[in-house]
């Protein structure tokens, strides 16, 4: 089946749409529990202060960049010219260009030589490729013997928002998921598939990124699913705005509930 999410098709999407995107992007790397996630396994990888990493897909990068003592080099490889551009001026604005340069790639078929880099992380990318195996094996190709790869994403199988009616709140969960991920069981299968891209696996992370009674993190995802759903059609316009709306009213009325559980793998090539 050809897959509709709008996140594996950046390069396809308007500009209106990726500024939204990328606001998302920025607004989600903030919030305390999104922070803490990536930093623990950049914690676990701690790549050499000289190191040399490779992003597939994007935020990490900058938090790489921004570690006290680093001074390797990164480069950080997007789908989007548009995300890669303003990525590269979100980097020079926090005076880390020194360090890092993005450019526009598909993480499918990259040019770099085997072994070109120290470190590699993938954060919230293979959730939307159409076909995660190859891309793990360039990821393998691409890092040195005994290098690091740091793979974070949503297990999106598992996100879900309560509605008063639970057979609408079942249909919205499903037409969201089929909508905004292209593989959402794919941190399940994560340890399957690092064995089949000949990586071995170091470490795993997990976490229930969940709120109740009023959105925060969630309001804001909420949100830009509004705008993204209608795009893959899983939605119409008037049926994603209704749906945005319940959850909006349920936040306010203090009985929102929302989850998603996220996972990151540390692995190793042998
Ligand atoms: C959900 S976003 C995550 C962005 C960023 N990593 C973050 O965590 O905020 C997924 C990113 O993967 C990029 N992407 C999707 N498919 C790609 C591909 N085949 N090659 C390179 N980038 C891709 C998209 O352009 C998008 O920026």
């Amino acid at each position: 089946m050809t897959s509709v999410d709008p996140f594996g098709k950046t390069d396809q999407l308007d500009d209106a749409m990726l500024e939204a995107l990328a606001v998302r992007f920025e607004a989600r790397g903030k919030h305390p529990l999104f922070s803490k996630m990536l930093n623990e396994y950049l914690d676990a990888m701690n790549p050499a202060s000289t190191a040399t990493v490779l992003d597939m897909g994007g935020l990490a990068a900058r938090a790489i960049a921004r570690r006290p003592g680093f001074s390797g080099s990164i480069t950080g490889v997007d789908l989007s010219p548009y995300l890669v551009a303003s990525a590269n001026r979100l980097a020079g604005e926090e005076g880390l260009a020194e360090h890092l340069h993005f450019q526009v790639g598909d993480v499918r078929r990259l040019a770099f030589a085997d072994g070109t880099f120290d470190a590699l992380v993938a954060h919230t990318l293979l959730s939307h490729v159409d076909d995660p195996l190859p891309v793990l094996k360039e990821a393998a190709r691409l890092v040195q013997p005994g290098g690091m790869i740091g793979i974070f994403d949503g297990d999106y199988a598992s996100l879900t928002f309560d509605q008063a009616n639970p057979v609408t709140a079942k249909a919205c969960d499903e037409a969201l998921i089929a909508g905004v991920v292209t593989n959402p069981r794919i941190m399940r299968q994560m340890p399957r598939m690092l064995r089949a891209a000949g990586l071995d696996l170091a470490a795993s992370f997990s976490y229930v990124l969940s709120e109740a009674g009023t959105a925060s993190f969630w309001s804001s995802a909420i949100e830009t699913y509004r705008k993204v759903i209608p795009k893959a059609g899983t939605m119409t316009e008037d049926e994603a705005n209704a749906w945005a709306a319940a959850l909006r009213g349920d936040s306010v009325a203090h009985v929102f509930f929302g989850s998603c559980n996220y996972y990151a793998y540390l692995a190793r090539r042998p």
